[in-house]
């Protein structure tokens, strides 16, 4: 059954209002002493109440369809953000300087409140500005043209700053540069400094004592990666720069780097992109769903992505999870479906994942196969709301609530840009107790299962059906 079929008018409307509640709830606008304005909406307070690089192009991408003028406040905020340079920061602290509490996390310049971080996240700022100048050709026509010379600048900043070796490929020298932070990819490359190990501090520390120049810090220190996510967004944005200006020299980059994709990080055997680490580019053979985002190129030769999709996404044991795209293949000893302390992109499906994919999949032909992810992604929204990340085996709703890119679903779902109104919201501000209670909620079901699933609840189990009873619960996969 198609997609439109299956799910009636008035649960998408309630879909879009509920994500323009949403987003509306987290909008922050100010100013600075200075006078700077800023607007742009928070991933999800209390958790994330700051400007997120990617997250707001995501939120960008999904106002545009709700009110355009708030999509490209976010996206002129983010450039406003950047310095002179072209260098724009993974999270600007727009109402509220990073603390020396919080510096130990944030890849800050000094301990001493700085107003944003001196690292970068996935590149997406030049696709989603071509998205929200499409949809402002009638109220704000110069919108495609305002921003070029600082979209140019950011571009070659990467270019420059962040490909020392000339391949091609941009490289991340923290975790989280990806916007991936914890996932098992880069356990083998960070090691005791992996994002959700005590000794980031030290990685934080040792960017800072070289001023984040990644020149200095690739040449010196072995851990940084050419990430195949940021690659995969860095080319898209690449070719969205060309449309925009209309400049050759884009579009040349975006092409040089969809053939070092292929060249270099394919694994003809495995059917899979891997990740490139330090000097000697040694590949990092885990299979994420970063491994099938060259799908969303856009000359990706068939029979690859015949293979990513046949012999991954759709395989059973892999990716074809009940509910949505896990993060991490099933069939990895990392995978983890649910709750995981501090940890995240382990295992379960967020929503910009199915955003990425499921339109590539429709474009290759697998139509039906997109339509089931979608109406899984539905069902999780509607049971759970629009969640950080839920449980790709049971559909369980994850992490932060009333999170900004989850909203992406309705850039997938029919009616698109004529989405009725919705109420606007007064500022959500999440409560601290509630956000504890969640988490403590999460924990203890995560402990339920494990302990349901550990060597007394088999030994249990293993007796009763030995004295005739029913085992209480059937073995499960991870979940
Ligand atoms: C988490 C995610 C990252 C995101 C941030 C804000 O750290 O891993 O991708 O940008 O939250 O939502």
């Amino acid at each position: 059954m198609s997609l439109a079929a299956s799910i009636d008018g008035n649960r998408v409307e309630r879909l879009h209002a509920e994500a323009h509640r949403t987003l509306a709830g987290n909008w922050r606008q100010g100013a600075l002493a200075d006078g700077t304005p800023y607007g742009f909406t928070c991933p999800s307070p209390p958790r994330y109440r700051h400007q997120w690089y990617w997250d707001s192009c995501f939120h960008a991408i999904v106002w545009r369809h709700f009110d355009p003028p708030r999509a490209r406040e976010e996206l002129r905020t983010l450039l406003r953000g950047g310095r002179l340079d072209g260098f724009i920061p993974h999270t600007i602290f727009w109402h509220e300087r990073a603390g020396w509490r919080r510096a130990p996390f944030y890849a800050t310049h000094s301990v001493r409140g700085d107003r944003a971080t001196a690292h970068i996240q996935t590149p997406l700022l030049a696709l989603a500005w071509e998205l929200v100048a499409a949809a402002s050709e009638h109220d704000d026509p110069n919108f495609a043209t305002e921003g070029l010379d600082a979209l140019r600048l950011h571009y070659d900043w990467l270019h420059t700053h962040r490909d020392p070796d000339g391949d091609g490929l941009i490289s991340i020298i923290h975790p989280d540069e990806s916007g991936l932070d914890d996932s098992p990819k880069y356990d083998g490359v960070f090691g005791w400094m992996s994002h959700y190990r005590p000794g980031y501090f030290w990685l934080v520390e040792r960017s800072r004592r070289l001023r984040y120049d990644s020149h200095a810090i690739i040449e010196r220190y072995d851990e940084h990666v050419e990430d195949v996510l940021v690659n995969v967004v860095y080319a898209l944005s690449l070719y969205a720069l060309a449309r925009l200006t209309g400049d050759d020299t884009y579009l040349r980059r975006a092409q040089h780097t969809e053939r070092a994709l292929l060249d270099r990080c394919w694994d003809e055997q495995r059917g899979l992109f891997w990740d490139l680490a330090g000097r000697g580019h040694s590949p990092q053979r885990i299979s994420t769903w970063s491994s099938l985002a060259p799908l969303a190129l856009p000359s990706l030769p068939e029979p690859i992505a015949r293979r990513l999709i046949e012999e991954h996404l759709l395989h059973p044991q892999r990716y074809r999870a009940p509910f949505a795209i896990p993060s991490v293949s099933m069939e990895e000893p990392s995978f983890r479906a649910g709750w995981h302390l501090f940890r995240c992109w382990r295992g379960p499906s967020w929503i910009n994942t199915v955003w990425l994919l499921a339109p590539a999949l429709r474009r290759c032909g697998y139509g039906e196969e997109a339509d089931r992810i979608l109406r899984s992604c539905v069902e999780l929204v509607e049971r759970h709301g629009y969640r950080e990340y839920y449980n790709p085996v049971n559909g369980e709703g994850l992490a932060a609530r009333r999170f900004g890119w989850s909203t992406l679903l309705i850039d997938l779902l029919p009616l698109g840009a004529d989405a009725p109104g919705a109420p606007i919201a007064t500022p959500f501000h999440g409560s601290v107790p509630g956000e504890l209670w969640a988490m403590g909620a999460e924990a203890a079901s995560e402990t339920r299962r494990r302990l349901e699933r550990g060597p007394v609840a088999r030994w249990v189990r293993g007796t009763r059906s030995r004295n005739g009873a029913r085992p209480r619960t059937p073995p499960t996969r991870r979940g």
